[in-house]
């Protein structure tokens, strides 16, 4: 890998093909997939279904300019807008989650032309931008661990929501990897504010959204609905298109205000197709309820090793989007779990320095068998490393 820019940790770099939950590499050893790549391949690595939309597509067109999107790209907008939830709204397709997440951004600061945005200090909501910066300029963060159901009126009050134009929420467990979600209550005052002082709710559903928390949507878990809605990841299954999803309100604002954005792959006819027919498999093989059942089971497995291994401090998580936190040990840490674990065949998440904690994302369509295989591997992996 002379010529790949490290920009981040290189690990492994011969997988060759991969199928619903497995890769494999150029030795043919399979491995099990609990990431789904980052994210992304919530209906399984080379799902045959959307594979195939893919290359009906290819042979029509891949590519068209940002003047001329297509009755494809309407069907698919209206498909996004029917599983966030607004009626008759606006949506425009992108490239990268950052992206739709950015777009969100910039709508907000258009719309409302209120210099500050909120969102949660461990909040990830981009690789860059304004969104990847957070520049203390432009966004007020509020950490939200110090808030208990006692304390929130005391906490928003510092808060100057006369000068914040949005509240961008990350419904997917905080951050990169913490799995910590914030309590209702806090979300629902910061929205009745955000709302009263005119501000938009922006919602990041780029890694919470598609099924990964076991409903539709993170903001699901919270009775809010927001303004705008920012989709990535899962959408695509592993293909890059992302989308930005508005009421009409805001999208007729946004039109009226002469915003201007065009990149070259906006709406473009692959990503499209390909977010069409993910939305489609999504339903007819009702994968989020299953998602979540699988969850569910996946938890109580994962809390039954926590109640066995006194170095696991805590296991949590909603849906497929688990965590299994280490206590503070010199040998067992979420490093060397992550490092025996790949020896067996199993990728999970580890995102040093983020904090001691594996994390599990698994396509909505893994067997249960191959939960179970994890289990016995990590209790495996932990009596032995006890026993030193
Ligand atoms: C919550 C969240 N938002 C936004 C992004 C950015 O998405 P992308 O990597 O597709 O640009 C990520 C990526 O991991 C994410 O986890």
């Amino acid at each position: 890998m002379q010529h790949i820019l490290k920009c981040h940790e290189i690990i492994k770099t011969d997988f060759v093909r991969g199928e619903n939950c497995f890769l494999y590499d150029t030795e043919g050893k399979q491995y099990v997939d609990f990431e789904s790549g980052i994210w992304c391949t919530a209906l399984g690595h080379n799902n045959p279904r959307i594979r195939l939309a893919i290359e009906s597509q290819l042979k029509q067109i891949i590519h068209l300019g940002t003047r001329y999107p297509n009755n494809l790209c309407e069907e698919a907008a209206k498909a996004v807008l029917d599983i966030v939830g607004i009626e008759n709204g606006k949506c425009t397709f992108l490239s990268s989650g950052s992206e739709a997440v950015e777009f969100g951004v910039q709508a907000i600061r258009r719309i409302t032309g209120k210099p500050l945005l909120l969102t949660f200090q461990n909040s990830f909501l981009g690789s860059y931008g304004s969104a990847g910066n957070k520049q203390l300029t432009e966004w007020f963060l509020l950490d939200w661990n110090s808030c208990t159901h006692t304390n929130i009126d005391n906490r928003l009050e510092k808060i100057p929501f006369e000068k914040i134009g949005g509240f961008v929420f990350e419904p997917g467990g905080s951050g990169i990897s913490f799995v910590h979600f914030p309590p209702a209550p806090l979300i629902h005052s910061i929205v009745g504010k955000i709302r009263q002082m005119g501000g938009l709710v922006l919602v990041n559903e780029v890694t919470a959204g598609m099924g990964r928390t076991g409903k539709w949507f993170g903001f699901q878990h919270y009775d809010i609905q927001p303004d705008i809605v920012a989709l990535g990841k899962g959408l695509g299954n592993g293909y890059p298109i992302s989308a930005v999803a508005m009421s009409l309100e805001v999208a007729e604002n946004l039109e009226n205000s002469g915003f201007h954005y065009a990149q070259s792959h906006q709406n473009d006819p692959l990503g499209c197709a390909t977010a069409k027919e993910v939305i489609t498999v999504f339903h007819e093989g009702n994968w989020v309820e299953k998602g979540n059942e699988l969850g569910n089971f996946f938890l109580n497995e994962l809390r039954r090793l926590a109640q066995k291994h006194a170095a696991i401090k805590e296991a949590r998580g909603r849906g497929m989007l688990l965590g299994l936190e280490f206590q503070p040990h010199d040998r067992i840490t979420a490093a060397s779990m992550y490092r025996a674990l790949l020896e067996k065949g199993f990728l999970v998440g580890y995102y040093y320095p983020v904090g001691n904690i594996l994390r599990f994302d698994p396509a909505l369509t893994m067997e249960k068998e191959n939960v179970l295989r994890l289990i016995e591997c990590l209790d495996h992996i932990l009596e032995e490393a006890a026993l030193y």
